[in-house]
């Protein structure tokens, strides 16, 4: 087998293709289901305030139901992707695992500190526990989407989140969880830019011991 140029062995690749495809579909379709699920909000809120409108897409009732909608297809679709391939060639298990409570606040004190040094591609214990939360709370915004949606046929997925009213509740819940994580994972990336360029060619650089510099 020929060895690698020095200078091929120093970009490797962190984020394979699938990865950065579906994370990057993901990401639309995510805005496109949040914008639109606000304008749905709006028509009949559930809480004491409406979203502006300005943070919403669909311009009435009927249009952001059809971007939902529209945007729901994609996620889902995309969401099955990544989930197959994540079990499938074990990146899952390589990357988010394993995980605990003890580290994820060691490096939450390291990361507040500014001291918690960043290798492309090898994710910190808060990145995995926030990546796999995230991928929960996805599985609940979709689960109690569709129980909310389809509450006759699927009674017994309502009837699982205790009902129509309770689905609801859950559905915004869901979306407020992700809402968040996108915030605190979107200032990780203005805390670290240098995460941001492979996520979009795949490769980043590597050090002398074979250890990826941030
Ligand atoms: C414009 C918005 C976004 C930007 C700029 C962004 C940026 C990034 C970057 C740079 C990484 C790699 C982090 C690293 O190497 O340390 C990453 C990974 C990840 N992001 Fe995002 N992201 C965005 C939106 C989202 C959304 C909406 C979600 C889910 C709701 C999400 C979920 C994830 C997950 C699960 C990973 C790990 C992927 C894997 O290795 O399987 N991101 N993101």
């Amino acid at each position: 087998m020929r060895k690698p140029t020095p200078a091929a062995a120093r970009r490797a690749i962190v984020h394979p293709l699938a990865v950065r495809a579906t994370h990057w579909i993901n990401a639309f379709a995510m805005t496109c289901m949040v914008m639109s699920g606000w304008a749905i909000y709006n028509a009949s809120p559930l809480f004491g305030f409406r979203f502006p409108a300005w943070a919403t897409v669909g311009g009435w009732l009927g249009g952001s139901i059809a971007w939902h909608f529209a945007a729901m297809w994609l996620l889902c679709a995309n969401a099955l992707l990544y989930l197959g391939y994540g079990l499938a060639t074990r990146h899952f298990r390589r990357h988010f695992l394993p995980l605990s409570a003890r580290a994820a606040l060691r490096d939450a004190g390291l990361a507040l500190r500014l001291r918690l040094p960043h290798r492309p591609g090898a994710y910190n214990a808060v990145q995995r526990l926030m990546y796999v939360a995230v991928l929960l709370l996805g599985v609940l915004v979709v689960a109690s989407g569709l129980a909310i949606w389809k509450p006759v046929q699927l009674w017994w997925l309502a009837g699982l989140f205790g009902g129509f009213d309770t689905a609801r509740r859950v559905h915004f819940l869901a979306m407020a969880g992700i809402v968040g994580f996108v915030a605190v994972h979107l200032a990780l990336v203005v805390a670290v830019p240098s995460t941001l360029l492979p996520m979009f060619t795949g490769r980043a650089r590597r050090g002398h011991h074979g250890e990826a510099e941030a």
